[in-house]
């Protein structure tokens, strides 16, 4: 008989019906994509989505921003929540704001325990450079990150792993964050002539069916909107 799971939705319209309803629970997922792309806006509707929608608290950890550049980023995409989610504790948000007032070992011992002791059911890490920071050892990044992601499971914890990667289409830049998690979203930028447009991949996504078509998205009010019935002109048979 089947067992029947309720997937965490994102939140993000659109992404949901590419994921079949959303993402299955305890599922670590990469967010890939070069600069601009939307990864950060992706992890804020996330989370804020989770805490106003669907009353599941969120954890952000967005390493490069500070707690008012985030709150501004999130009013500048009508995001108008977003203050008093984090006010009321719905959203806890760790920022450079927490890193900058501790020492290195400080701070790494310092998210393991937030992690371990948070009441969040989902969580986004903003970036995974934050490991690359700690960590320019290949082997000891590698080991701290599965424990770090050990944890986030056996605490059920729905997460997004924000990741910079230079090429996402046609050719693929393949890390080691993307065999290790259980689910890969690639954004990016696909051109056709001087035409630009923004574009939304699912590859990989562990338990569960998914769309694995490419298709457009665009960045507004509200921030992103996913079109899962639409063509990427610059990828169209014609283009
Ligand atoms: N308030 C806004 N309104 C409309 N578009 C925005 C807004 N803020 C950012 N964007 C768009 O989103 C892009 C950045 O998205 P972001 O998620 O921060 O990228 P990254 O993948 O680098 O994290 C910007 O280049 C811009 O095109
Ligand atoms: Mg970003």
């Amino acid at each position: 008989m089947a067992h029947s799971v309720s997937f965490v939705k994102t939140g993000v319209p659109g992404a949901d019906t590419m994921l079949n309803g959303g993402i299955y629970p305890g599922s670590a997922v990469l967010i890939s994509g070069p600069p601009g792309s939307g990864k950060s806006i992706l992890g804020m509707q996330f989370v804020y989505a989770g805490a106003r929608e669907y009353g599941e608290s969120g954890l952000m950890m967005a390493i490069e921003e500070t707690d008012m550049s985030l709150s501004e980023y999130a009013a500048s995409l009508g995001l108008s929540e977003w203050d008093s989610l984090v006010k009321r504790g719905a959203i806890s948000i760790v920022t450079d704001d927490y890193f900058s007032r501790l020492d290195l070992p400080g701070s790494l011992e310092g998210i393991m325990n937030i992690v371990t002791h948070t009441s969040a059911t989902r969580m986004v890490l903003d970036s995974m450079n934050l490991f690359k920071y700690y960590f320019p050892d290949d082997m000891d990044r590698r080991r701290y990150m599965l424990k770090f992601i050990r944890i986030l499971k056996r605490r059920g914890i729905t997460s997004l792993f924000v990741s910079e990667a230079m090429e996402v289409f046609p050719r693929m830049e393949l890390t080691d964050e993307m065999f290790m998690s259980d689910g890969n979203i690639n954004l990016f930028l696909s051109r056709a002539g001087n035409n630009v447009e923004r574009c939304f991949w699912v590859t990989k996504m562990r338990r569960q069916s998914f769309n694995m078509k490419i298709v457009p998205m665009s960045i507004g009010v509200g921030g992103i909107e996913v079109y899962p019935e639409a063509i990427p002109y610059s990828l169209s048979p014609e283009a």
